[in-house]
C-alpha cells in the first residue's frame, strides 16, 4: 500500500508520515510530522536513515514498492536518535547483507547499543567518502546539531545534501517539496523547530551552515518535513544564518501561571508597560498556551517576564514545566523579570528569579511581588516600575 516517491533521478523518498503524532519530547506538533528516509538506487543500493519505532512497516513497504529490501547494500545513519535509528534493527533483519555507515566514534558507539556489534559497521570521519556506483557519497560531521553523533551526507552527482535534523520542520503533508506548500506555514514550522531543538547549539549550527555553504547544492533533503530545492535552498540557509546569530529584536514575552487572577493582573500591568514603551509584546497564560510555541517567541525577545502565584512554597505546576524547558533552551544576552503573587511568602517568585538568572537573563528589575488580594493601586505601581526600567 505505501509507495515510494522519486524526488531526483533514482533517488526516492521512502519516509513515514506521522499525521497524528502531536508531541515529541515536549515539543508540540499540531500539524504532525514526517520522518524522512531516502533510497538511492545505484549499483550499491543505499538507504539514508530509517524511522521511528512503530513505523517500520510503512518504511519497508515504501522501499518494497521499488526494490526488495533484502537487496540494500548500505544503510547510512546520519543520526542515532530513535526517530531516525529506531527502525534500524527491523531494517537490518530485512536487509541481511547491509552494512551500516555511521559517524566515528559517536554514532558507532550509540548504534551498537541498538543492534549489537555483530553486523558490519563502516564508521566514517568527516571528509570520508563511499562510492556506491556512479555516485560517491561524502560525509561531514556536524557534532551537536543536535547530538554528538550527527553527520550529513552529500552526493556531488546529485548536488544533494541529506542534512538529517538540520533544516527540518515538523509538518506532515502529502507534498514533498518546499515550493508546494504555503511558505508562511513552512517557515513558521522551520523556525519553531530551530527554537526548540537547534537553538542551544546555535554556535555549532553556524559552523555546520558555513560548511554547507561551501558545497554545490541544488537540493537539501532533511530528515523531517519538506525538501528544500530551487530558491528554497538559499532561503533556508539565509534563515539559519539569521537564527544562529540569536540577535534579539525589540520585543518582549510575558509568561505566567495564575491561581485566582492576581498574577494575571500583574502580567497585564507588565504587558501594558511594554506596550506603552513601544516594545512589541505578547502575553501567554500557561493554562491555555503551549510552551514550544512560546519558546519560538522567546528566541527573538530581548525581554522575558515570567510570573507565577506562589503555591505550596513553589510555582504552579505549569510554570514548573515552563522553567524546566527554558533552562535547557534559553538564548543569551537578554533581560528577565520575575514576578508573582503570594499569600504569606513570595518563594515562587524567588524561584523564578533564580532560574532566570541561572539561564543568563540579566534582571530588568528586582523580582516584583504582590499580595494575592492587593488593590489595583499595586498594578499601577508595577506598570510605573517596569516603565521606568525600560526608559
Ligand atoms: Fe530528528 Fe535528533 O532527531
Amino acid at each position: 500500500m505505501f509507495r515510494a516517491y522519486e524526488i531526483q533521478p533514482d533517488i526516492y523518498w521512502v519516509g513515514t508520515i506521522e499525521w497524528n503524532e502531536r508531541y515529541i519530547h515536549g515539543f508540540s506538533m499540531p500539524l504532525g510530522s514526517t520522518t524522512n528516509a531516502y533510497l538511492i538506487m545505484d549499483e550499491h543500493i543505499t538507504l539514508i536513515d530509517t524511522c521511528m519505532p512503530g513505523f517500520e512497516d510503512e518504511l519497508l513497504q515504501r522501499i518494497a514498492s521499488i526494490v526488495d529490501p533484502a537487496r540494500i547494500d548500505y544503510i547510512v545513519s546520519n543520526h542515532s536518535e530513535k526517530d531516525h535509528a529506531g527502525g534500524l534493527a527491523r531494517m537490518l533483519a530485512a536487509a541481511p547483507h547491509a552494512k551500516v555507515v555511521t559517524s566515528s566514534p559517536k554514532g558507532h558507539a550509540i548504534l551498537q547499543t541498538y543492534v549489537g556489534d555483530e553486523r558490519e559497521f563502516i564508521p566514517v570521519k568527516s571528509g570520508d567518502t563511499l562510492t556506491i556506483g556512479t555516485r560517491t557519497l561524502s560525509f561531514i560531521h556536524t557534532p551537536m546539531v543536535h547530538w554528538p553523533d550527527n553527520m550529513v551526507t552529500y552526493s556531488a552527482t546529485d548536488r544533494m545534501l541529506f542534512s538529517n535534523d538540520a533544516f527540518g520542520q515538523f509538518f506532515a503533508t502529502s507534498q514533498r517539496f518546499c515550493d508546494e506548500v504555503d511558505q508562511s506555514v513552512l517557515f513558521a514550522c522551520a523556525k519553531k523547530y530551530f527554537a526548540n531543538i537547534i537553538m542551544p547549539y546555535a554556535k555549532q549550527t553556524a559552523k555546520a551552515v558555513a560548511a554547507v555553504r561551501g558545497l554545490d547544492i541544488e537540493v537539501i533533503a532533511p530528515a523531517h518535513g519538506l525538501i528544500w530545492r530551487g530558491e528554497g535552498v538559499g532561503r533556508i540557509l539565509d534563515a539559519y544564518e539569521q537564527w544562529c546569530a540569536l540577535e534579539p529584536t525589540d520585543s518582549a514575552v510575558v509568561v505566567y501561571a495564575t491561581m485566582y487572577g492576581a498574577t494575571a493582573r500583574m502580567a497585564a500591568a507588565i504587558t501594558e508597560a511594554f506596550m506603552a514603551a513601544g516594545i512589541s509584546v505578547r502575553a501567554y497564560d500557561l493554562d491555555v498556551s503551549d510552551i514550544s510555541d512560546i519558546m519560538t517567541e522567546v528566541m527573538d525577545a530581548r525581554y522575558v517576564a515570567v510570573g507565577s502565584s506562589t503555591h505550596n512554597g513553589t510555582v504552579l505546576p505549569p510554570m514548573g514545566q515552563f522553567l524546566t524547558y527554558l533552562k535547557g533552551l534559553a538564548p543569551k544576552g537578554r533581560r528577565g523579570l520575575a514576578f508573582g503573587s503570594f499569600g504569606w511568602a513570595a518563594t515562587g517568585t524567588k524561584e523564578i528569579d533564580t532560574v532566570l538568572q541561572g539561564a543568563g537573563y540579566e534582571p530588568l528589575l528586582d523580582p516584583q511581588t504582590c499580595g494575592w488580594n492587593d488593590t489595583t493601586a499595586s498594578e499601577e505601581a508595577l506598570f510605573q516600575a517596569v516603565s521606568e526600567a525600560l526608559r
